[in-house]
């Protein structure tokens, strides 16, 4: 089986490639490298020692997409291909709709055209908003609190509408909670090119020096000690949940793929310094916007269905996620 996977030198993209090959399919990788490096390609390669197709191209450019389905008969997609950044995303609204939407429109067109109906797509838990009860499962309600999130949402309405129109399509919504970690052999992980918004690569650059201190975005929610409540799940995890979703691919299908366990700041903080022997300063700010106290999902669906179930622990995601950055000096 051939398996097109858009956005394949990305941070999930990388590392999903990685278990593909493991899992013996064929795949094709199209990036534009806007947020990721060439260089990951060969390290995948190096990884599992196996060599494959992969393009420089956009995938908003219907020509250059249209020919790499002429040269290769694609059998599956896989979707990353996006832009990801919650903040970036509200100050420029109209870049987020015209790349992520512009591009999966261009995707399912060229998809529809070369009779290429099964397709894996990479949402995530900020479709959830504000949840009204924990864990969360996939038939809660969806709104979204920033431009990334509607781009997500309405992907997967754009979705669900081709679906209805066509049922030769199988589609697997895939929503992500918190990704975090990094292969072990430290050859690929998470490597933001600006300042980086999240909580685990910031963690790694006070870890390493590069940053003072961390800021810790409140300590007055109602969690366990104060500070925010999420599911981190490691890369390779999620990775392994798309092998799953392709084994399975049927009908419209909805998973979430997280553990099921939540964890604080402050409990990820001490986890990351106590597994790795290095301290991680840290102070107690203001709340950041837009957040939600606690956040973590309801695992059972993707389980009985697809037979995934997340295995690695924080201790792996902390140790991980520092050996990347040590082994390739980022700092
Ligand atoms: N946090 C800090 N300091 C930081 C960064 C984060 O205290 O410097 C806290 C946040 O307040 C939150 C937790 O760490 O409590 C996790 O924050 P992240 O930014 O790492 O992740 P979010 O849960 O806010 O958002 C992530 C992705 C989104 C995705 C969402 C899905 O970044 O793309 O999960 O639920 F939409």
């Amino acid at each position: 089986m051939k398996v097109l996977v858009t956005g394949g030198a990305g941070f999930i993209g990388s590392h999903t490639c990685v278990e593909l090959l493991n899992n013996n399919y064929d795949i094709v990788v199209v990036d534009n490298y806007s947020n990721s490096k060439p260089e990951v390609i060969d390290k995948i390669k190096k990884i599992t020692g196996k060599d494959f197709k992969n393009y420089e191209i956009d995938i908003c450019d219907k020509e250059k997409l249209d020919k790499i389905f002429a040269e290769n008969k694609i059998d599956a997609v896989i979707h990353f291909a996006g832009y990801k950044a919650v903040g970036e995303s509200v100050k420029k609204p109209l870049m987020y709709y015209r790349n992520n939407i512009d591009s999966t429109l261009t995707l399912l067109e060229v998809m529809n055209k070369y009779n290429c109906k099964n397709l894996v797509f990479s949402s995530s838990a900020t479709v959830y908003g504000s949840p009204n009860s924990l864990p969360i499962k996939e038939d809660f309600p969806l709104s979204t609190t920033n431009p990334y999130g509607t781009t997500k949402l309405m992907i997967e309405g754009i979705l669900k509408d081709l679906y209805i129109s066509d049922k030769d399509f199988n589609i697997t919504l895939l929503r992500y909670f918190n990704p975090i970690g990094a292969h072990e052999s430290g050859l690929i992980g998470e490597n933001p090119n600006d300042i980086p918004n999240n909580l685990m690569p910031y963690i790694v650059k006070v870890a390493t020096g590069e940053y003072d201190h961390l800021n810790i975005f409140g300590n007055d929610y109602d969690t366990i000690d104060g500070t925010g409540v999420r599911d981190y799940i490691h890369v390779v995890d999620l990775a392994i949940g798309h092998i799953k979703a392709l084994e399975h691919l049927n009908g419209l299908r909805i998973y979430n793929l997280g553990t099921g366990k939540g964890t604080s700041v402050l409990e990820l903080v001490n986890t990351f310094s106590k597994v790795n022997n290095v301290p991680v300063k840290y102070e107690i700010t203001d709340r950041r916007a837009g957040d939600i106290a606690a956040c973590y999902a309801d695992v059972k669906k993707a389980f009985n269905e697809i037979g995934f179930k997340a295995t690695k622990t924080i201790e792996d995601m902390c140790r991980d996620a520092y050996n990347f950055v040590i082994q390739n000096k980022k700092y």
